[in-house]
């Protein structure tokens, strides 16, 4: 079928939630029960060109489970999925395959391979694709610079701390320039200090390349960190916006009880009425 003959999935509406045409990722009425239980119902929600949405929401509401439907690794039950404007839902996964690698994914606990070295580990896609020693070891040494870790290029991941393995991991979902980031709890069992590192690289890669992003985050003070600071290439660190200015690119979701509890900015969550809402805020 040729690109004309199918229909747009993103046909013109007054729905606010339809999906824009060049939107990364957009969710339409999806659906996923494991077992019993209906964990996701009816979610939908649109992520626009150069935004990050901070995905909060209490432990084993369904949120890394909703990054992965982002990129497939779970199919729905029943909605529609557009990644990259194409639908996935039920895509063949050697197609799906290659939107995929569009995509970078910080899983939550890492997911390093022990066995390899970091420059393997961070070079896992472009090896796969046959792309030579030499191009490789250049990109990856730019990906370990990002995330200031050049250094352990030979090492092994076990010999690395925690704080270091997430900062690998970024520099693996970054190395091929991706279309998109996943971030699943970054600073998840981190320290403050390490989780500082995190959030400042999360708002470097932000503010330097403008990735689309979901970032779910467990930590409150990290996400309104992200919402509150900019990435100062001059100091080379983050640094604070103007007392009560947002980031107006980056918003938030909160998925409470299978439901997308909340879908909008930062000023609209402070204000925001909601019994649970203003709880788990406060
Ligand atoms: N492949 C699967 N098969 C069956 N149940 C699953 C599967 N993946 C996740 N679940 C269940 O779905 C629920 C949500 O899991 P998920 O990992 O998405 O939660 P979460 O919001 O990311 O939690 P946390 O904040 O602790 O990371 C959990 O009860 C989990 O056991
Ligand atoms: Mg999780």
């Amino acid at each position: 079928m040729t690109e004309t003959a199918s229909p747009s999935p993103f046909a013109s509406t007054a729905d606010p939630l339809a999906c824009v045409p060049d939107s990364p990722l957009c969710f339409q009425d999806v659906s996923l029960r494991f077992g019993a239980r209906t964990l996701l119902d009816s979610i939908s929600f649109t992520l626009r060109p150069g935004e990050t949405r901070i995905l909060l929401g209490l432990a084993g509401m369904g949120k890394s489970v909703l990054l992965k439907l982002a990129n497939g690794l779970i199919r729905p039950d029943s909605g529609e999925i557009f990644l990259f404007g194409q639908s996935i839902a039920t895509m063949p996964e050697p197609a799906l395959l290659n939107l995929r690698r569009r995509t970078g994914m910080i899983f939550q606990e890492s997911a390093l391979f022990d066995s390899l070295t970091v420059r393997d580990n961070v070079a896992w896609q472009l090896i796969e694709r046959g792309i030579s020693n030499e191009v490789i070891d250049r990109r990856v040494h730019r990906a370990l610079s990002f995330v200031d870790l050049d250094d352990t290029f030979s090492l092994y991941p076990p010999s690395l701390s925690g704080g270091m393995r997430r900062r690998v991991s970024i520099a693996r979902a970054i190395i091929d320039k991706p279309d998109l980031i996943l971030y699943d709890s970054p600073t998840g069992g981190l320290d403050p200090v390490t989780s500082h590192t995190i959030n400042e690289l999360v708002i470097k890669e932000r503010d330097a390349y403008k990735t689309p992003a979901i970032l779910v985050t467990h930590r409150l003070q990290d996400a309104f960190t992200m919402v509150t600071h900019r990435f100062d290439h001059d100091a080379n660190a983050m640094v604070p916006l103007p007392r009560g200015s947002f980031d107006p690119l980056t918003s938030f979701m909160v998925l409470h009880e299978s439901h997308l509890l909340f879908d909008g900015s930062t000023d609209e969550l402070l204000s925001s009425k909601d019994p649970f809402l203003k709880d788990f805020l406060a």
